[in-house]
């Protein structure tokens, strides 16, 4: 599915849709590059949940927890450094990605091997004609041919 936002409050809302049907234990990773939109998204998808504290930038921190309909995890990828899937796994991983909340990770490459099957693929590109505040959000949910094919 893929969605054109023109300023940050589209962003905001396609995600606080995209928030409002998601699952316990849905793991949604984010593409694209610096200030693509990523952490708006996350404060759109926050507020879709009914988190009421504000969402900040979990750049410092890495993982940041909040509590809305669902527990929501915000997780910051870039910064877990080299061995960031190591990183990942003894920050809490299982809990994060199996548990009762819904996670979104930003720089979601950088824990590629950790993606559980099943993850929904959010990428924030700048737009066909690259204008200013205009950004392509393209949703991808797992198909299901993919998903047996994995399991067996
Ligand atoms: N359509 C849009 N959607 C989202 N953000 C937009 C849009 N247009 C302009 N912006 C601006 O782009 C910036 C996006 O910043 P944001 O922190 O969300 O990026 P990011 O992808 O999280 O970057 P980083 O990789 O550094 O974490 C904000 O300053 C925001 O106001
Ligand atoms: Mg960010």
């Amino acid at each position: 599915m893929k969605y054109e936002s023109s300023c940050e409050r589209d962003t905001m809302a396609i995600a606080e849709s995209l928030a409002k049907a998601s699952a316990p234990g849905q793991v949604y990773a984010l593409y694209g590059g610096l200030g693509a939109g990523k952490t708006v998204f996350a404060k759109g998808f926050a507020k879709g949940l009914g988190v009421a504290e504000t969402v900040t930038s979990p750049t410092f921190t890495i993982i940041r927890e909040y509590q809305g309909a669902l527990p929501f995890y915000h997780i910051d990828a870039y910064r877990l450094g080299e061995n960031a899937a190591d990183e990942f796994l003894a920050l809490g991983y299982e809990e994060y990605c199996y548990g009762d909340g819904v996670c979104l990770i930003e720089w979601a490459p950088y824990v590629d091997e950790l993606l559980p099957f099943g993850h929904i693929s959010v990428t924030i590109e700048p737009d066909a004609d690259k204008r200013e505040n205009h950004r392509s959000i393209t949703i991808e949910t797992p198909e299901r041919g993919e998903k047996s094919r994995k399991l067996g």
